[in-house]
Formats: structure tokens, C-alpha cells, sequence
């Protein structure tokens, strides 16, 4: 840069300043983004990166203002992050050109049952002493990898494949990834990529004996004819459980002696959209507001004694921690996690 000594302006020398970074000023992000320079470069990178294309010019204008505006968000946070001000960090990811609005209606898909069968209810045996301070079912086998719905609610599919293939690796030793598609095109009680709940899932599997593998019935995010053929059937299920309604112990005796659980969460929050690592507490999240279903799969504390869920989403391997997100545990209920949470029996 040809700086012009004495004659730079003042003003100018200090944006260069907030934009280095010397400064930790939260509005470094929006001088650094009135000048525009590096962010056309990071723009160009981020299109790339996420093999984005759009339409029109005028398309592209409006993408990139969203995607601006959720960048100073996430810098914004980070350099409170670096303060000491929050447990956890976000990061740009694949949903950086979408609204919080536009990611909750296009990637969530939860629809809250109006009634609850109460003889289906998991309460948290208290005879129940010890449970292990720990659990994760990663490690144990139990969890296939991270998939990613797309644009369709099927996140209640996901959440329900999620659970199931955990029982099956408890009960039979083999892990394989089953198919949410066939979820989404045969559970006629829920709305495919309209959305729809687990347990009505847990339900259609039953009655079905079976579900197909992912292999048998591949994943196309659309909704579809049901195809469900017996040939493919990787599982069965004898019914299920509801964890206790609001009650975190239920939830972890659940996931303790159990296995990976189905919960319902409030995931309309920007916080939420560009999670990236540490423990995820937002006190905007809403646990009265359940959109987006998702797997528990395990808990446990930072060495520092943060408690967290362990939690698989269904937003591919870019969103999150590749794919997982912990979540605060014990800390009244954050996001609604125990408020819609539910198991296979097998
Ligand atoms: C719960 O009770 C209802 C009504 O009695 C019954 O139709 C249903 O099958 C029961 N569900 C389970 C999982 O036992
Ligand atoms: C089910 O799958 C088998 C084996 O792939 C195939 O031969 C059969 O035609 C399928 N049935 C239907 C109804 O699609």
C-alpha cells in the first residue's frame, strides 16, 4: 500500500488499524467490510469453496449481502468469543448465504405432536444410582456417519434413522446406515419434506417390520412414492419409548442405558446455524419453540465442568463440529432438548 506519510488521513489509518486487527472493537467488522477489498476476495473464495452458483446478478447481489451480514455476525461473536464472553465459537460454513429464516424453513422439519401416548413414557429409574459421568457412543460404534437432509424437513427422519441404527448395533452388533427416504416416503402420518415427528416414524417401522438400509433405499431429499421393499430390511423394531417430558436426569438415564436418543430442539437461532466448536448456549434459544429433530448420542463435561450433550445434526460434515454440536446439559432444559426426546425398543 502507498501510504503518503503525514498526509494519510487519520481516519482512514485507523480503519487500517481495526482491520489488521490491533484493535478487538466490535465495529472492525463493519469498517473492514465498508472497504470492501478483502471481502470481495473472500467472497469469491467462500462461492467456490461451496461450489455456489446463482442465477442472476441480481440473485448474486442479494446472496452476498446475507452472506455479509451473517460474516460480521460471526466475527462479531468470535471477538467476544476471545474475551472470555461466550463457551463457544462460530464459523462461515455452507449456510452462509441463507437467513436464520431461510435455514429453518428449508433444513429443520420437526412438527410437534399434539398429544402424547403417556403409556409410552421413560422415567428415570432414581434406584438408579450410578450412572457413567460420560458416554459416547461414537466411540462405541454405535453412530454412522453424518448425512446431510438438504432441502427438505426430513430432519425427523434423520433423527429416527439415528436412533434406530443404534439399537441395532446394541442388539446385533452391526452398524448400517438406514434409510431416512424410506421414512420420508412411507411414514403417512408425516409430511415427508413437509416435516413430520419420531415417534410416528418409531410407529411405521414397527407395523412395517422393518426399514430398509440407506443402501436399498437411497437418500434423493424429495418427496417420493413409497418403495419400501422387504429384500432391503436391515431392522426391526418391537416399539418405543418417550423420555420423561422437560426432565434432563430422564434424558440421560435414556442415553446411558439406552442408547443414542431422538430430541426435538429450538435451531432457529443465527448462533445455532454457525455453530462451530466449544458448548453451545444461547439464553435466546426457546425451549417452548421445538423445531429441528436431531440424535443425542452421548454426554459429558469440559475440564472444566461444562456439561454438554453430544449431538448429531443432519447438516453434513461442513455445518458444526464436523457434523456434532455440544450442547449445555443441566442448564434448565437449553433448547427444549429433554422436552421431545424418544428411543426404539428392538
Ligand atoms: C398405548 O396405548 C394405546 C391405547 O391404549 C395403544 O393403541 C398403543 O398401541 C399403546 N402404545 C404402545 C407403544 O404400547
Ligand atoms: C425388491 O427387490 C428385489 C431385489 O432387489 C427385486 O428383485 C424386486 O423386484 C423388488 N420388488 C419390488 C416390488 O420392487
Amino acid at each position: 500500500m502507498n501510504r503518503k506519510g503525514s498526509s494519510f488521513p487519520a481516519k482512514l489509518e485507523a480503519r487500517m488499524l481495526l482491520c489488521g486487527g490491533v484493535s478487538l472493537l466490535l465495529a472492525s467488522v463493519l469498517v473492514c467490510s465498508a472497504q470492501g477489498m478483502t471481502l470481495d476476495a473472500e467472497w469469491e473464495n467462500w462461492k467456490i469453496t461451496h461450489s455456489k452458483e446463482y442465477n442472476s446478478l441480481g440473485e448474486e447481489s442479494i446472496r452476498r449481502s446475507v452472506w455479509e451480514k451473517n460474516m460480521q455476525l460471526i466475527e462479531a461473536h468470535n471477538q467476544e468469543y476471545n474475551l472470555g464472553m461466550h463457551s463457544y465459537e462460530l464459523a462461515m460454513n455452507h449456510l452462509g448465504d441463507m437467513t436464520t429464516e431461510e435455514v429453518a424453513e428449508k433444513m429443520t422439519g420437526l412438527q410437534v405432536p399434539l398429544v402424547r401416548e403417556k403409556n409410552t413414557t421413560f422415567i428415570a429409574d432414581e434406584g438408579l444410582q450410578k450412572l457413567p459421568k460420560a458416554i459416547d457412543y461414537r466411540k462405541l460404534g454405535y453412530v454412522t456417519p453424518v448425512r446431510n437432509q438438504g432441502s427438505c424437513g426430513s430432519c425427523w427422519a434423520f433423527s429416527s434413522v439415528g436412533a434406530i441404527e443404534g439399537q441395532l448395533m446394541k442388539t446385533k452388533g452391526k452398524l448400517v446406515p438406514l434409510s431416512p427416504q424410506n421414512l420420508v416416503d412411507c411414514v403417512t402420518e408425516n409430511d415427508g419434506c413437509g416435516g413430520g415427528y419420531m415417534t410416528t416414524a418409531f410407529d411405521y417401522v414397527q407395523k412395517n417390520e422393518g426399514i430398509d438400509s440407506e443402501e436399498a433405499y437411497p437418500y434423493v431429499g424429495e418427496d417420493q412414492d413409497c418403495a419400501y421393499n422387504m429384500s432391503g430390511k436391515a431392522a426391526e423394531i418391537r416399539g418405543y419409548k418417550e423420555v420423561q417430558q422437560g426432565s434432563e436426569r430422564a434424558l440421560q438415564v435414556a442415553v446411558a442405558t439406552a442408547g443414542p436418543v431422538s430430541v426435538g430442539i429450538d435451531a432457529t437461532l443465527p448462533s445455532f446455524q454457525f455453530y462451530h466448536k466449544g458448548v453451545y448456549y444461547d439464553h435466546d434459544c426457546n425451549k417452548d419453540d421445538i423445531n429441528h429433530a436431531v440424535l443425542a448420542v452421548g454426554y459429558g463435561a469440559t475440564p472444566k465442568g461444562k456439561k454438554y450433550w453430544i449431538v448429531k445434526n443432519s447438516w453434513g460434515e461442513g455445518w458444526g463440529n464436523k457434523g456434532y454440536i455440544l450442547m449445555a446439559r443441566n442448564r434448565n432444559n437449553f433448547c427444549g432438548i429433554a422436552n421431545l426426546a424418544s428411543f426404539p425398543i428392538m
